[in-house]
Parts: C-alpha cells; structure tokens; sequence
C-alpha cells in the first residue's frame, strides 16, 4: 500500500485493520516480547495449567502474534483459536503456530466462532471492543459448562471503570495482579453468570 493509501485510511477513514497492521509493521509492539511483559503471560499460563490440565481448548481474542500460545506451549492446550483484527499480526502468529492452531483475522465485535471452548482469554485486548460487556457475554455463550473468561487489564485511569462494565456479566473465581518495571496489570478469572431472562 503507498504511504498516502496507507496514511488516509489510518488517519482519515480511521480504519482499525490499517492501523493496527501500521503498528505491527512498524515493530511498535515488539515490546509486548520483551522481560517486563513476561509476567502477565506467566499468570494467564499458570491459570490454564492449574485450573484444566491436559488438553484444554482455548480461544484467544486480539492474539496478536500468538506470544501466549507460545509461552503457552503445544503440549497444554488441545485446540488454539486466535483471533486478531491485524492480519499482519496474524501472519506471524501463523508462521510460529503449529498444528492444534488456527490464527484467523476478525473483528472480536462481530467474531462468531466455531465449536466450544474451556478458556476464552482477552489479554490486553478487552480496551479495543466497542462494547466490552455485550463482547464478552456474546463470546461467552462460546464456552464449554465449566469454560472460563480470563482477562488482564493492565492499571491506567480508566481500568477500575472497564471492570465496573463488564462485572455484571461474571462472577470472580480469583485474581492475580502483578508489578513489572513498566506497570502493573491484574488477571481475573471470570465465570459467566446466567443472564435472567
Ligand atoms: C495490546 S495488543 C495485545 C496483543 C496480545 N494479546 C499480547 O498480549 O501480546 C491488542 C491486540 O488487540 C487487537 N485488536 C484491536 N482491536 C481488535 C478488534 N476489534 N478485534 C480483534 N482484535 C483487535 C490488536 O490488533 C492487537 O493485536
């Protein structure tokens, strides 16, 4: 794409895709690979092993280039989903997958995914829905009996506020909250409650 097609839709048009693939083509996130990330991977990591051993399912939204299915590892999980709004992310989450993974590129909003899941996990990712309550009850309904949400929400002005929303929809089994040299980020684990009818 030239830089002004690439410039107009980013900047203009406010194309979430075109931004987000600027981003990751530009290396902008090649922080999130780095040591004072590790932590808040470590604890998504510690949850999925601890809480269903063996071969869980799981559905990652706004995956990125797959850095947790990699930290993850392919024997702990059965079936990896990622989900990202970049294709360019997507591509290199692709290219370091192996077979139990599927990178598709959607928009979480509207992302209609096939089959049930043990984990749905939003790591550092639940910011960019439109509507993160409606997301996560609509995707939630995607989870296996005893499937469980797992969201980190790194500490900003607004971070006690995006947990109000989305409390209404879950319960909290446990929390884990962690402190690097760039900032500190909280892990729930979410249980989603039965909307009355
Ligand atoms: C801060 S990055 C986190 C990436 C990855 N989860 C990690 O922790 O390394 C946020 C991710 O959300 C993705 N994203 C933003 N809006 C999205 C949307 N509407 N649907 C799906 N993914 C989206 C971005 O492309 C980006 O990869």
């Amino acid at each position: 794409m030239t830089g002004f097609v690439s410039f107009f839709k980013r900047k203009i048009l406010r194309i979430d895709r075109d931004r987000w693939n600027y981003q990751y083509d530009k290396g902008l996130w090649n922080g999130l690979r780095a040591l004072d990330e590790l932590a808040r991977f470590s604890v998504i990591v510690g949850y999925v092993k601890f809480l269903k051993p063996g071969q869980p399912e799981v559905l990652e939204i706004g995956c990125g280039e797959g850095l947790l299915q990699q930290r993850l590892q392919s024997p702990n999980y059965g079936r990896y989903i990622g989900v990202d709004i970049s294709d360019s992310a997507i591509a290199r989450a692709q290219a370091d997958g192996d077979e139990k993974c599927t990178y598709l590129v959607a928009d979480m909003d509207v992302y209609q995914p096939a089959g049930a899941f043990d984990f749905i996990i939003f790591n550092e990712s639940i910011y960019y829905s439109r509507h993160p309550l409606r997301t996560m009850r609509r995707l939630a309904e995607y989870l296996k009996p005893e499937g469980l949400m797992l969201v980190t929400i790194n500490h900003h002005k607004h971070s006690d506020q995006l947990w109000e929303a989305i409390r209404p929809g879950f319960a909290l089994v446990d929390e884990t909250t962690t402190t690097t040299s760039k900032g500190i980020c909280t892990c729930k684990v979410l249980s989603p409650l039965l909307v009355q009818e």
